[in-house]
C-alpha cells in the first residue's frame, strides 16, 4: 500500500528560550534573526519546499510577534506600494511560504512533548512532521531535510527521526539512537536514549530536530509521565512505541544549526552571511582583519 501524503507539520515555539536571556525576555527566541530571517521563517520554508501544506505554530503567552511575521501588514504594504519598493513587497509576500498557518497556545510548558500533545486534533490520523521553530537545517541536496524523512517515510511506510553524527564527547547532550543498518544513511532503530553518558552511548547519531511522526505518538504521549526536567519528554513517548512500530533513523544530508544557543548562533550568523553574494567579500575580509587585530594582540 502507498503510504499518504505528509501534508502537515507541527512546529513548537512555545519555550522560554532560557539559553538566550536576556534577549528571550521579550522576544520569542524563534524570531532571532540569522542574517535577516528569524529562525522560524527559515523552518516555515523548509516545510513548505518539503510539500507540507498546512503548519501548526504552537505558542504561549507573550510569543505572539511570532503571528504577527506571518500575518499580512497593510500598513507598510501601503507605504512600499507607494514608494515603488517591489522586490521589498515581494519578499514579504512570500514570508508564509504560501502554507496554511494555524495557532495554538501552550498553557504550561511542560516540554516538547507536552507541546506535540497540543496538536492532535489538527494532525487527525495522519503521519505529520515536526520542526523544532529554533533550528534551521541546511541540506546539502536539493531536498530539503525535512523532505528526507517524507521521503523515507515514504519507502519504509514509518516514522523516522532526523539524526546527525557527533563527536563521542558530545553524545551526552543529546537523544541518541541505535539500531540496525538498513542503507548508509538509514538505521531501523531498536533503541534510543536520553544524554547517555559516552560509555553507554549506542552509537553516535544524535537525534536532530526533525520528526515524522505516526498519530500514535499521541496516545503514546498521554502515558507518558513528565521525565528529564520534569518536562513531557518526545523522545519518551518515542522510545514507548518502538518495537510495536517501526522507526527509521535518517542521516541526514545536511547540518543542524540550532540558533537558540549563544555561540552556536554567532557562528551560523557568519556562516549564513558568507552565503550571501550581496555580503560575501566584504564581511570576509573584516572577518580576516578582526582575526588579525586579535592574533596581534595576542603576540604582543
Ligand atoms: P528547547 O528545549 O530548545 O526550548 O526546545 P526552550 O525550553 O525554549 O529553550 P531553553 O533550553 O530554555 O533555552 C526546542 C523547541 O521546542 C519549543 C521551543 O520553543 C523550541 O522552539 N518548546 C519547548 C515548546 O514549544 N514547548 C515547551 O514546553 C518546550
Amino acid at each position: 500500500m502507498t503510504p499518504r501524503p505528509v501534508r502537515k507539520a507541527v512546529i513548537p515555539a512555545a519555550g522560554f528560550g532560557t539559553r538566550f536571556l536576556p534577549f528571550t525576555k521579550s522576544v520569542p527566541k524563534e524570531l532571532i534573526p540569522v542574517v535577516d530571517k528569524p529562525v522560524i521563517q527559515y523552518v516555515v520554508e523548509e516545510a513548505a519546499e518539503s510539500g507540507i501544506e498546512e503548519i501548526l505554530i504552537i505558542l504561549s503567552a507573550g510569543k505572539e510577534a511570532i503571528r504577527q511575521h506571518f500575518s499580512p501588514a497593510p500598513e507598510l504594504e501601503q507605504r512600499l506600494r507607494e514608494r515603488g519598493k517591489q522586490p521589498l513587497l515581494d519578499e514579504l509576500a512570500a514570508i508564509g511560504g504560501g502554507v496554511r498557518i494555524s495557532y495554538v497556545y501552550q498553557h504550561e510548558l511542560d516540554g516538547l512533548g507536552g507541546a506535540v500533545k497540543l496538536a492532535r486534533e489538527f494532525v487527525g490520523d495522519e503521519f505529520f512532521a515536526v520542526l523544532l521553530g529554533d533550528t534551521v537545517m541546511s541540506s546539502t541536496t536539493a531536498r530539503p531535510v525535512t523532505g528526507q524523512l517524507i521521503d523515507a517515510y515514504k519507502r519504509y511506510g514509518a516514522a523516522a527521526v532526523a539524526v546527525e553524527e557527533v563527536a563521542p564527547e558530545l553524545v551526552s547532550r543529546y537523544g541518541i539512537i541505535g539500531g540496525r543498518t538498513l542503507a548508509p544513511d538509514l538505521v531501523d532503530v531498536d533503541v534510543m536514549i536520553e544524554k547517555p553518558a559516552p560509555a553507554e552511548a549506542p552509537s553516535r547519531l544524535a537525534v536532530a530536530s526533525r520528526y515524522l511522526l505516526s498519530p500514535s505518538i499521541f496516545a503514546a504521549l498521554e502515558q507518558t509521565p513528565r521525565g528529564k526536567g520534569n518536562e513531557i519528554q518526545l523522545t519518551d513517548a518515542m522510545r514507548s512505541l518502538l518495537g510495536r512500530e517501526r522507526l527509521i533513523g535518517c542521516r541526514i544530508a545536511g547540518t543542524r544549526h540550532d540558533i537558540g544557543d549563544k555561540l552556536s548562533f554567532l557562528e551560523n550568523t557568519v556562516e549564513f552571511a558568507l552565503r550571501r553574494p550581496e555580503f560575501r567579500d566584504r564581511f570576509m575580509a573584516f572577518l580576516k582583519e578582526v582575526a588579525a587585530r586579535e592574533q596581534a594582540k595576542k603576540e604582543e
